[in-house]
C-alpha cells in the first residue's frame, strides 16, 4: 500500500458531476414514468430524508428488545456479507469499499503507535481487514461485533494477532481496560443513530489515541451535490439502511479534533454504488497523541 496524506477538508460537500446530474435526470424521468431500471427504481426508494432529532443522551447503549433486533440484524447481515465478499478474487479485494479505510490504517502503523494496538467495531467477517492484520505481525487487534456465529463464520481467516470478540461492541468497551492507538469504524457508524455514535465516542475519549471511520455517503439518488457541513448533526440524513451523519460536528461536540477529514470516490467494486466514503481521523482535544 503507498503512502496516504492527512488533510482536514475546511468544508465538505459531495458533489456530482455534470454527467452525472444528467443521468440523475434522465432516470427521475424514467421513474415518473415507472421505467427506471430496476436499481434505480429502488435507490430513489431508498431516500428516506433526514431523520427526526434524536435526543437521547443517554450512556446505557442498546438493551432489550432493540439490543436483540440490532444483534438479530447483524446476524443476517454477516451471512450475506461473507458469501458477497467470498465471490470477489483475492486480487479484487482491494476495490471494495471497505478494503478504503486500510491506507489510512496503514499511514498510522508506519507513523509509530504507542500500545501496538487496534480495535475494529463492527467487523464482521474480517477478510478484508486480514490483509493488514498479517502484514504487521506486531501490532494486536481486538475485531469484535455481535453475532453469536463470529467465530465460526470468521474460522478460515484467523490470525495469531487477532482477538475475536463476539459481544456487543459498547458493552464490551466498557467491560474492558485496553487502551487502543486506533478504534476503527469502517462503514459502521452510518448503521447508527446519532445518539449511539456518540455514546461510542465517549467511552473512548480516554481509551484511544485516535478514532478512524471509513463510511458511506451515498448521493448517486440525490438530485444534488450534499453539503455533509449543513447537515443537523442530531437529524442525520437517512437513505436504505445507512445515516449519513455529520461526522465534524458530532466529533467536536464530543471534543475530538479531526487531523484527517475528507470524502473520496467508492471504488465501485459492488453493484450499488456508495458513490462517496467519507473518512476521518480524530483524536480527543487535548490528548498527546502527534502523528
Ligand atoms: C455494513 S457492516 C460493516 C462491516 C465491516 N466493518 C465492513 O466494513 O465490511 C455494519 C456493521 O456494523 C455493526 N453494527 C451495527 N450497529 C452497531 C452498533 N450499535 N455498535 C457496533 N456495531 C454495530 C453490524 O453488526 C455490522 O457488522
Amino acid at each position: 500500500m503507498s503512502s496516504f496524506s492527512f488533510s482536514v477538508n475546511p468544508h465538505l460537500v459531495l458533489r456530482k458531476t455534470a454527467m452525472e446530474r444528467l443521468k440523475y435526470r434522465i432516470r427521475r424521468f424514467q421513474h415518473t414514468l415507472g421505467m427506471a431500471p430496476a436499481g434505480w427504481a429502488g435507490g430513489f426508494g431508498g431516500v428516506k430524508g433526514y431523520l427526526s432529532a434524536d435526543t437521547d443522551t443517554s450512556d446505557l447503549g442498546l438493551t432489550g428488545q432493540a439490543l436483540a433486533d440490532v444483534k438479530r440484524e447483524s446476524e443476517n447481515y454477516i451471512v450475506k456479507y461473507t458469501k458477497d465478499l467470498e465471490a470477489i478474487p483475492v486480487d479484487q479485494l482491494k476495490h471494495t469499499v471497505q478494503f478504503q479505510i486500510l491506507p489510512i490504517v496503514e499511514e498510522l502503523i508506519n507513523r509509530g503507535l504507542t500500545h501496538n494496538r487496534i480495535a475494529d467495531v463492527g467487523c464482521c467477517y474480517v477478510r478484508i481487514n486480514k490483509t493488514l492484520i498479517d502484514k504487521h505481525p506486531n501490532v494486536v487487534w481486538d475485531v469484535v461485533d455481535f453475532p453469536d456465529s463470529l467465530h465460526e463464520i470468521n474460522a478460515g481467516v484467523l490470525s495469531p494477532n487477532m482477538n475475536l470478540i463476539a459481544d456487543y461492541p459498547l458493552d464490551w468497551l466498557k467491560a474492558t481496560s485496553t487502551n487502543y492507538d486506533a478504534v476503527l469504524f469502517n462503514r459502521t457508524l452510518a448503521a447508527m443513530p446519532v445518539s449511539e455514535f456518540r455514546r461510542y465516542l465517549r467511552i473512548l475519549k480516554t481509551r484511544t489515541s485516535y478514532v478512524v471511520f471509513n463510511e458511506p455517503g451515498k448521493i448517486l439518488f440525490l438530485d444534488n451535490d450534499l453539503d455533509i457541513d449543513s447537515i443537523d448533526p442530531a437529524c442525520p440524513l437517512r437513505m436504505s439502511i445507512w445515516n449519513t451523519h455529520n461526522y465534524r460536528k458530532v466529533f467536536e461536540e464530543e471534543g475530538y479534533e479531526f487531523v484527517h477529514y475528507d470524502a473520496v470516490r467508492t471504488t465501485h467494486h459492488f453493484s450499488a454504488p456508495q458513490h462517496f466514503v467519507i473518512q476521518g481521523i480524530a483524536r480527543p482535544i487535548g490528548s498527546s497523541a502527534s502523528i
